[in-house]
């Protein structure tokens, strides 16, 4: 019975556990921008930091989750970054490298939680990082483009926008305007200003994103993913491992002030991972869109089952952003909105946050999202996990929204050809 009740008993911070408890236990980030490092770079000082918010040591890891980078692809990533900081060689270490686009952190997490469970991982890393802001916009758009370019040519270069945007005018007229959309990217700026690290430093008015230049017909560059240089990583264990691990930290620091050195994640017990879940699309949209090629309801819906909540009992959201028409999916997708209400909900919430306004009247991504706080690419989406782990443990300062018990957190891979749905929660 011991075995299978350890919580954090050790700091005397929650209740006992059961053992297969999986938790966030740490996390860490780089700086935004044009920082002209490496992909590589930016992976390892993140899982440094990371490793450091936890007061665990590189050798205490015995599971890797790495997310692929589009400036500085190498094949096997993962077993290239573990081999780069010294976690392989070594017996009893599983590594795997998991691309599902944009939805990679989120799937990330959710495969580490697997490798704690079943395959008895400890302490598992998951880490992306990514320079698309330092490549050369053609050597990028050469990149992404032929990730996404349908055989037939229908996605005109860059295909990414136009992709979104093909199917951002199916949704107008559907659930949501022209200026409804624009309003998403004004509402992210709004919230990127409480963030010390968001790129966008100043709100937009809707003006400035319907007057910015034209990247596609119903797609304006303030409303493209802005792109950024960045790394992320979190650290996901056993809770077992972790009482275990702080435990004999207790005993063995000098001056007992062992959660002063942590980050807030593991002071605070952990984020613990109520459920999950994933669905697939296709790479590109076809030629005639319908909503059988979107696959975020289905994520969701088996998230809220596993975690045995509906949306009523989140209190905050992490949801994808590269472009609004996305988010405005989300919102409806997630049980935010009613479906065919989205861009109605948009518009009101563009006018509750026009004056002052509280992070509890907004409380969805509260860093400023892909669109104001920034994208590297397959990163984004460990910043909405990295956003939540601050809401549920009370560490998100000017943006924190009270009493947060729950949140749900939203990756979109490609053209919406994946999504990745996990729903966290903080220790009872
Ligand atoms: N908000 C504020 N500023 C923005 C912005 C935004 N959303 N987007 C761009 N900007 C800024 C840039 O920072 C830049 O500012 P500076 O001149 O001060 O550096 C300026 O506007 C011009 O932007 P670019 O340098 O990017 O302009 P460009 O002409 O070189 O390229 C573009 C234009 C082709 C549209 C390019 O910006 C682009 O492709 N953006 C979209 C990136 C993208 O699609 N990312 C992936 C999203 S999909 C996803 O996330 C899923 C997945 O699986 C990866």
């Amino acid at each position: 019975c011991d075995r299978h009740f350890f919580g954090f008993g050790a700091f005397g911070l929650a209740m006992p556990q059961p053992v297969s408890t999986v938790r966030i236990v740490g996390y860490g980030m780089t700086a935004l921008g044009k920082l002209r490092r490496s992909a590589t770079e930016l992976m390892q000082e993140a899982l440094q930091k990371a490793l450091q918010s936890t007061g665990l040591q590189m050798k205490d890891l015995d599971g890797l989750v790495a997310v692929p980078s589009l400036s500085h692809p190498h094949f096997m990533e993962a077993h290239f970054l573990a081999t780069q900081v010294g976690l392989l060689p070594r017996q009893n270490v599983r590594v795997r490298t998991i691309d599902t686009g944009g939805a990679g952190p989120v799937s990330g997490l959710l495969e580490a939680v697997r490798m704690v469970k079943a395959e008895r991982c400890q302490a598992v890393a998951v880490v992306a990082g990514d320079a698309v802001s330092s490549l050369a916009t053609a050597d990028f758009l050469a990149r992404a483009d032929q990730g996404c370019r349908d055989p037939q040519g229908l996605l005109p270069s860059p295909c990414i926008p136009n992709g979104y945007d093909q199917v951002a005018r199916w949704q107008m007229g559907r659930s949501v305007s022209r200026e409804q959309l624009a309003m998403v990217s004004v509402l992210m700026s709004r919230q990127a200003q409480r963030h010390p690290l968001a790129l966008t430093k100043r709100p937009h008015s809707l003006e400035d994103v319907l007057s910015s230049r034209s990247i596609a017909p119903a797609t304006n560059l303030l409303e493209c993913a802005r792109r950024a240089d960045g790394g992320a990583a979190i650290i996901v264990a056993s809770s077992s491992f972790m009482d275990h691990h702080l435990g004999h930290d207790v005993v063995s620091s000098k001056d007992g002030a062992v959660s002063e050195r942590l980050g807030p994640v593991a002071a605070s017990g952990g984020v613990v991972v109520l459920g999950g879940g994933e669905a697939s699309g296709p790479l590109f949209p076809p030629r005639d869109i319908d909503e059988a090629m979107f696959s975020c309801e289905a994520a969701a819906q088996s998230a809220f089952s596993e975690a045995q909540l509906l949306p009523g009992d989140v209190d905050w959201f992490g949801l994808y952003d590269c472009y609004p028409v996305c988010f405005v999916r989300a919102l409806e997708a997630c049980g935010v909105a009613a479906k065919g209400q989205g861009g109605q909900w948009v518009e009101q919430m563009f006018k509750r946050t026009q004056s002052e306004y509280q992070p509890a009247d907004f409380p969805i991504n509260t860093h400023g999202g892909l669109l104001a706080f920034g994208a590297p690419w397959e990163v984004p989406a460990m910043y909405n996990i990295i956003e939540a782990c601050e809401q549920l443990t009370g560490a998100a300062g000017p943006r924190q929204v009270p009493r947060v018990r729950r949140a749900l957190v939203y990756g979109n891979g490609g053209i919406f050809s994946h999504s990745s749905v996990a729903i966290l929660a903080k220790p009872v």
